[in-house]
């Protein structure tokens, strides 16, 4: 089993990750090297169901590894990414109000983010708010991350 960082874009899952092993392993990095291109570009090219179908591929095959895994904030959408998720732990929930991790995205000029690029700022706070509940329902642990250093996190979690 793998010990899964799950939460909204910005929440620091790749931070944390890690803090907690420098040897982690980051979705979407695998992500971009099975599809050859952006993230960005391939949802350009060929829309966001092509990467979900990957992100579920990739996830399946993940999980099965022994070994702390960043995911993408979308991961949980996804019936049977949940499905996964459930039978795996820890499933660690970095849990952040919006405004702190809006704050966030648009301050991060390195990762490209179609999802956050797309929207507007009142769509994307949806897409949050609707996202809430499923980390919820993956979640074993729960961090509220908005108020602690990246050192702060990990000492809870270890
Ligand atoms: C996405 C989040 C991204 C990446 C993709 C879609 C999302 O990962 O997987 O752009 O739907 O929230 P991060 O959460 O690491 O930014």
């Amino acid at each position: 089993m793998a010990k899964v960082l799950i939460g909204f874009m910005g929440s620091g899952k790749s931070t944390i990750a890690k803090k907690l092993d420098p040897h982690y392993v980051d979705m979407d990095t695998v992500i971009t090297d099975r599809i050859g291109m952006s993230i960005a570009q391939f949802f350009k090219e060929q829309g966001e169901p092509a990467f979900r179908a990957i992100e579920s591929q990739v996830l399946a095959e993940l999980l099965e590894e022994d070994i702390v895994l960043s995911t993408g904030g979308g991961v949980v959408l996804s019936d049977m990414n949940r499905q996964l998720l459930a039978q795996n732990q820890p499933n660690i929930y970095l849990k952040a109000d919006f405004e702190t991790l809006y704050r966030r995205i648009a301050a991060d000029t390195v990762n490209d983010r179609p999802v956050f690029e797309q929207n507007s700022k009142e769509d994307l706070e949806k897409i949050f708010d609707s996202r809430q509940e499923l980390y919820e329902e993956v979640a074993t642990q729960t961090i509220d991350v908005a108020s602690l250093s990246p050192e702060e996190i990990v000492e809870v979690l270890v």
